[in-house]
């Protein structure tokens, strides 16, 4: 299977490129920083791994890649829509510059792979695109108003092309993502050096959240949540107000 990961630098899609290429696929993996995706090449060590550097939310750097993607005939199975940016954007007050960077790389950066490969994937009759998507599309967020908005957002688009794409053999699979512990998260405790000390018991391993991705791809579902313990709990908890959320959150917070 080709697979096309956006995000392949870090955390969970660095892991799922490795992942893949262990049980024999080909992935063409995406992001911006040349040095990590250069080091994921050597730890690698395999053709099968091809990379090209690239912000998601610059259009013209998306064409470029469409091209040395078909240069190489490199036509996805798959394209896992991982990359995303998480920052503040309420403090000390709401920033829009900083919400449109967010919905440019978590919405519009992620939809452009879609409108990149799906000509071909209808020609094909066959493909699939899997967002990345997280418990935060369901509830708001007091620091950041556009990570949870941009999830939602990409959650939405997603099930309206699933409908648009049902009878032509084209997939949009959704994964909902709990706290996973990665360089993202804000529910692991890390040292001076950054490194992780301690992750509560709720929070998912990168390994796991891989492994959930693969599944998701093999299997004929649509949606899949991941880790099971903390995103059943959350959906079991939708009926509470969101202050009363925003209370849990921030004393489960570890980056304090
Ligand atoms: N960790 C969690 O608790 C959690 C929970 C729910 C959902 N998720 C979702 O899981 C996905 C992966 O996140 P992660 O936890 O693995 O975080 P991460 O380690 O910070 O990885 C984020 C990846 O996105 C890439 N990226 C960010 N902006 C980009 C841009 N403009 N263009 C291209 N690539 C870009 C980064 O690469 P460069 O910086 O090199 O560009 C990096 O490879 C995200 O969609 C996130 O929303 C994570």
């Amino acid at each position: 299977m080709n697979v096309f990961i956006t995000g392949a630098s870090s955390g969970i899609g660095r892991e799922l490129a490795k992942q893949l290429i262990a049980a024999g696929h080909t992935v063409w993996g995406i992001a911006r920083r040349e040095k990590e995706l250069k080091g994921l090449s050597s730890e690698i060590g395999s053709d099968a791994f091809l990379y090209s550097v690239c912000d998601t939310s610059d259009t013209s750097a998306v064409s470029r890649v469409l091209q040395e993607v078909k240069k190489k005939n490199f036509l996805p199975d798959a394209v896992v829509l991982n990359a995303a940016a998480f920052v503040i954007d309420c403090e000390p007050h709401y920033d829009n510059s900083v919400f449109e960077q967010v919905f440019k790389i978590n919405v519009f950066g992620a939809l452009s792979w879609v409108e990149a490969f799906i000509a071909d994937f209808a020609a094909r009759k066959a493909g699939q695109f899997i967002a990345v998507s997280s418990t935060s599309a369901f509830r708001p967020d007091w620091q950041r108003a556009s990570y949870p908005a941009s999830k939602a957002a990409l959650s939405m688009a997603f099930r309206g092309l699933k409908l648009r794409y049902a009878g032509d053999n084209i997939f949009f699979k959704i994964m909902y993502f709990g706290p996973i512990a990665t360089p993202m998260s804000i529910h692991v405790k890390r040292n001076e050096e950054g490194k992780m000390v301690a992750k509560g018991f709720y929070v998912g391993k990168t390994e796991g959240a891989a492994r959930a991705l693969i599944r998701l791809i093999e299997s004929k579902r649509n949606v899949a949540y991941y880790p099971l313990f903390s995103t059943a709990l959350f959906r079991i908890l939708l009926f509470f107000p969101d202050s009363f959320f925003a209370v849990i959150s921030k004393l489960l917070k570890k980056d304090r």
